[in-house]
């Protein structure tokens, strides 16, 4: 159990935000395999204030998608309270995130994203103005650095999210400039806990149980946040919990298992997805490469794979396995 602010959730694994990838169909097929508490992908405050969009599809809610937590991105303070009242009158979910760790070139040049983490004032009074008109505790989610790792920048960035009135901190180990790849930086994670008395959660290369455990051992943080190391591969959640308890490393999952949650994936996304057929099945196509990730004959698979045009299709090449 831990508490952030006034909630008290039941697990310190979540499924991390991962726009563009955990949807809907994605967060129900990591729940049925051990996910406890998932983000809904990030909204864009700005997009947000301009009318449904594309966060239509992405705050669509399920009764079994719950308990569950929003993340906004956004650099104005202002358009995000706006953006978050407009959020918060669709959703309830049990805090609200704020991105100030999406490292794309795009978002740095609204002055969203990473660019928080070089621009501390102005991320504390995002956090400032969200904490002091909204209802719900108010998070935040941080590189280790922009440019390079520096543990004294990272620190007092984090004791000022926290001044001004941030209920917990998510933290990628890496900086802006390393995107998603290179060495997570376990010991920034570790002296951020140890600088700040609210929940700390490590992010950062949790795409095994052991690589789990190092995160918590590495850096005495209070909770993970598991995300690439989820796709498609739901039930690390079950996994992770199971090892942290016992030790005991999980058997590999077998094919004929791996392609009966795929197929349950790819009829969750037919079913729930609105969007055009192209692009829905251009998303099952990626999903289904990555079930079928390492395996020996990997070129053969994704040969079989890529010609699929249909959900109908696709299912029957994966079940020829
Ligand atoms: C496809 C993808 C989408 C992501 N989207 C978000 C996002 O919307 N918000 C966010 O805070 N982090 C996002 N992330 C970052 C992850 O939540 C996580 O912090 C990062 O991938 C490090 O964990 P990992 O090395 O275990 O994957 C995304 C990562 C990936 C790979």
């Amino acid at each position: 159990m831990i508490k952030i602010g006034s909630q008290k959730i039941d697990t310190n694994i979540f499924l991390s935000p991962l726009a563009g990838c955990a949807d809907l169909a994605f967060r129900l097929i990591a729940r049925e395999y051990g996910a406890k508490f998932c983000f809904f992908e990030m909204a864009d405050a700005n997009a947000l204030t301009h009318g449904p969009g594309k966060n239509k599809e992405i705050l669509m809610i399920h009764p079994d998608d719950t308990p569950i937590a929003a993340q906004l991105l956004g650099g104005d303070p202002q358009i995000m309270l706006e953006a978050a009242q407009i959020l918060l009158g669709q959703i309830k979910p049990a805090f609200l995130d704020i991105n100030a760790a999406c490292p794309a070139k795009k978002v740095l040049k609204k002055r969203a994203g990473a660019y928080l983490v070089d621009e501390p004032d102005l991320l504390a009074a995002i956090i400032g103005k969200l904490t002091s008109s909204l209802p719900l505790p108010i998070t935040v989610k941080l590189r280790s650095g922009f440019k390079q790792n520096d543990h004294g920048h990272i620190i007092s960035v984090a004791r000022k999210c926290e001044e001004s009135g941030a209920a917990a901190i998510f933290i990628h180990g890496r900086t802006q400039r390393q995107l998603y790849a290179g060495e997570v930086d376990y010991e920034a994670i570790r002296l951020v806990k140890e600088n700040v008395s609210i929940p700390i959660f490590g992010s950062g290369n949790i795409l095994s149980v052991q690589l789990a455990k190092k995160m918590f051992d590495e850096t005495g943080c209070d909770g993970i946040l598991v995300a690439r190391g989820a796709i498609g591969h739901p039930w690390i959640f079950r996994e992770i919990e199971e090892y942290l308890k016992t030790g005991k490393i999980p058997e590999p999952i077998d094919l004929p298992r791996r392609i009966k949650v795929l197929e349950r994936h790819l009829s969750y996304i037919e079913k729930i997805r609105q969007s055009r057929p192209s692009n829905k099945i251009g998303l099952m196509r990626r999903i289904a490469l990555e079930y079928l990730k390492g395996l020996p004959n990997s070129t053969a698979i994704r040969r079989l794979i890529a010609p699929a045009k249909s959900y109908e299709q696709l299912v029957a090449r994966c079940l020829s396995l």
